[in-house]
């Protein structure tokens, strides 16, 4: 009998839940790592020519493989290009943005969706232009009801009005229903990819369940790609439109 399944079990890295994530984009706006995201971002929006892209969400398999990391990062690159992007928190169970922004988490995404709050109330201008954040909000008991209610749609038609594009850090896919319920009503979805340790099965019952909701995967970003396999630290490569293709492109 093998234990296997016991050793696999690491702990989360929850540096980015005390100090929220890097943005690199924003203090290195022309450095080398900022050039790759600005490359996702126009494979994102060639993956995306002649439909109307004004969401985008960002998920993985598991946690901790860099969805807040790159969605952060990917919306500071967008406002930076002059799109007008409203980034949401809606990880509700390991929220970051506010963290990463040094904003408030008094009120935010679970007070609008529980009717608490409008959405004036709850939007947040941040240091970058263009950007406006939603945080979290506090943490409710129950964020699955929350984000599969009737009032997400009327999150995204309301922020449809006044933004560009609307960016979701969402939760992972395979430990709670949370991202396949917003995926369902977001333009396109994009799976974060750690290199080298995302779990390929993983990775393809993450792409089932997603295809169980019909989103519509754009494709993957590889995260943390290797100095040899890439130029950098940061990894941006892009597998746009042909998921499918990742399986075959790392050679395993
Ligand atoms: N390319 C990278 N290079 C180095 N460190 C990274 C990279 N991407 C993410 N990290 C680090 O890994 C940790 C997890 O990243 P991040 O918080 O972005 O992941 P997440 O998927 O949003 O996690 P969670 O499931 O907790 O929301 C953080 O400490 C972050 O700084
Ligand atoms: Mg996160």
């Amino acid at each position: 009998m093998t234990m296997a399944w016991f050793k696999k079990r690491k702990k989360l890295d929850d540096t980015s839940l005390k100090y929220g994530v890097g943005l690199v984009t924003f203090t290195d706006p022309t450095g080398q790592i900022s050039e790759q995201f600005k490359t996702v971002r126009t494979n994102i929006q060639f993956s995306s020519v002649g439909k109307d892209l004004s969401s985008v969400l960002f998920t993985s398999s598991e946690p901790s493989e860099g969805k807040s990391t790159v969605s952060n990062n990917m919306a500071v690159t967008w406002a930076d290009q002059g799109t007008k992007v409203v980034l949401v928190d809606a990880d509700l169970r390991r929220p970051t943005v506010h963290k990463s922004f040094s904003v408030h988490n008094r009120a935010g995404l679970t007070n609008y969706l529980s009717q608490a709050m409008d959405l004036d109330e709850v939007i947040q201008p941040t240091i970058v232009e263009n950007l406006d954040v939603i945080t979290s909000g506090p943490v409710p008991p129950n964020p699955a009801e929350l984000l599969g209610s009737d009032r997400v749609q009327l999150l995204m038609n309301e922020l449809n009005e006044k933004y560009d594009l609307i960016i979701f850090d969402a939760p992972p896919v395979n430990t709670v229903t949370d991202s396949q319920l917003l995926a369902a009503r977001t333009d396109g979805t994009i799976l974060v990819v750690p290199q080298g340790i995302a779990d390929k099965n993983g990775v393809r019952r993450a792409k089932q369940l997603l295809e169980t909701v019909h989103a519509n995967i754009l494709g993957a970003v590889m995260n943390r790609v290797t100095a040899q396999k890439s130029e950098g630290y940061y990894g941006g490569s892009y597998y746009g439109g042909n998921y499918g293709g990742y399986y075959g492109a790392d050679g395993k």
